[in-house]
């Protein structure tokens, strides 16, 4: 569909989503209307440099060949088919992600937040079968953020927020420890605690890498008291840090992971990823969903899987991530530069983030704000050098505009 075939001008399609919509995203003023590569084209013919990511979700660009053609072929051969089928882009896309990352077993969901909560779900069932019901408490990170169905809003650390305000009680045997701190994730972890969950690098948080100590000694810490250690991978997956999945950046491997976003080239999936021994506790009827394993959705990641692993695009992400990174030092008003690969936090000494967003967007470039002081870009992981440096450029003015007011 393109507004050009509508006959309709931005401001009436604008008044029938207000009208018809609920809107939970201050959206931008325009109209997305085709991607290609970097760039989104709006309704009048501006192009925006697509520094967001559709949110760290666009790995290969908009609309790669790889990933369009694989999805007209599949929609012309089988859309759905149910669970109840095996189908073939289902389990080619299965060998492909667990060959590809040192895992035994896929479980496919529909996004983010849903293999949160099976991540959840099966690390819970796995204390259940195991040790007894009364091992069920997972501890998470402050600041994290893990989804929005109510066990992931509330598995994400931050109380008294709009995530969580509202949609009390809370489930029970979640509790928040800080971030990048040990000794604080051991002091609250018990005897019936079953698994720690962490983001390798938290995104939403305010894109805050991990330390390599803080994970190996989780690792030491689950395997030394019998617990399972998770990592929310949704935003750090399939390339995103320069290495394939978070783990493998740190070379430090969960017992589970989740995945989502850059998964899919753009479609609607996401999966769990564990061991031959915790997914026993998974059997039929234990956990399920009508839509995951979409064909449709699973030929383009493997499309997409396949155009990054083929085209080497987590070199790419390390080598143009680390020059980008470089570059952005010299932002007016920055306290620090941050991330890994093509996941990149600027943080400023001043709670400009939502201003510069906008702002940036009226000329041309698109990025997301994450704290009041931070903004956040996952650009597709073949952005160049050149991509890097027009954003770069738009934002230096946008920054300093901002800044004189
Ligand atoms: C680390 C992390 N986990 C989970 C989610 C939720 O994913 P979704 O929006 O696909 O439900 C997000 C979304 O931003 C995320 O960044």
């Amino acid at each position: 569909m393109k507004v050009s075939e509508t006959g309709l001008s931005k401001e009436e399609l604008k008044d029938l989503a207000s009208k018809y919509m609920n809107e939970t995203f201050k959206r931008f003023d325009f109209i997305a209307d085709s991607g290609n590569g970097m760039y989104i084209t709006a309704e009048n013919g501006d192009k925006y440099l697509d520094f967001m990511g559709g949110i760290a979700v666009n790995a290969t660009g908009h609309c790669n060949k790889r990933v369009v053609e694989a999805i007209k072929k599949q929609a012309e051969t089988m859309i759905h088919a149910s669970g109840y089928c095996y189908t073939l882009p289902q389990i080619m896309l299965a060998k492909l992600i667990c060959e590809s990352i040192g895992m035994d077993k896929i479980v496919y969901q529909n996004s983010g937040a849903e293999a949160n909560e099976a991540m959840i779900k099966l690390a819970r069932k796995f204390g259940t079968d195991n040790y007894g019901p009364e091992r069920y408490k997972i501890v998470t990170a402050a600041n994290s953020f893990h989804g929005r169905t109510m066990a992931t809003l509330f598995a994400t650390g931050q109380p008294n927020s709009a995530i969580q305000n509202g949609y009390a009680p809370m489930i029970q045997g979640l509790s928040y420890a800080e971030y990048n701190n040990l000794e604080s994730f051991k002091a609250a972890c018990d005897e019936n605690t079953i698994a720690i969950m962490v983001e390798p690098i938290q995104g939403e948080g305010g894109v805050i890498p991990a330390t390599k100590e803080f994970l190996q000694g989780l690792r030491d810490f689950c395997d030394e008291k019998g617990m399972l250690l998770l990592f929310d991978e949704v935003q750090t997956g399939w390339g995103r840090t320069g290495e394939l999945m978070g783990y493998m950046a740190y070379d430090v491997k969960p017992d589970i992971l989740s995945m989502a976003k850059a998964m899919g080239g753009g479609m609607p999936i996401g999966a769990i990823c564990t061991t031959d021994k915790i997914i026993k506790s998974f059997g039929p009827g234990a956990h399920g969903t009508t839509f995951g394993g979409n064909p449709v959705c699973c030929a383009a990641s493997y499309a997409e899987i396949t155009e990054i692993i083929e085209n080497k695009l987590c070199d790419n992400a390390r080598e143009v991530g680390d020059y980008f990174r470089n570059e952005l030092k010299m932002l007016p008003s920055v306290k620090e530069v941050r991330g890994m690969g093509m996941l990149i936090g600027v943080e400023f000494d001043k709670d400009i983030a939502t201003e510069v967003k906008y702002l940036a967007a009226d000329k041309g470039l698109l990025i997301t704000a994450v704290r009041p002081s931070v903004i956040r870009m996952a650009p597709a992981l073949n952005a160049t050098k050149e991509d890097c440096d027009k954003a770069f450029e738009i934002l230096n003015q946008t920054v300093n505009e901002v800044l004189s007011k």
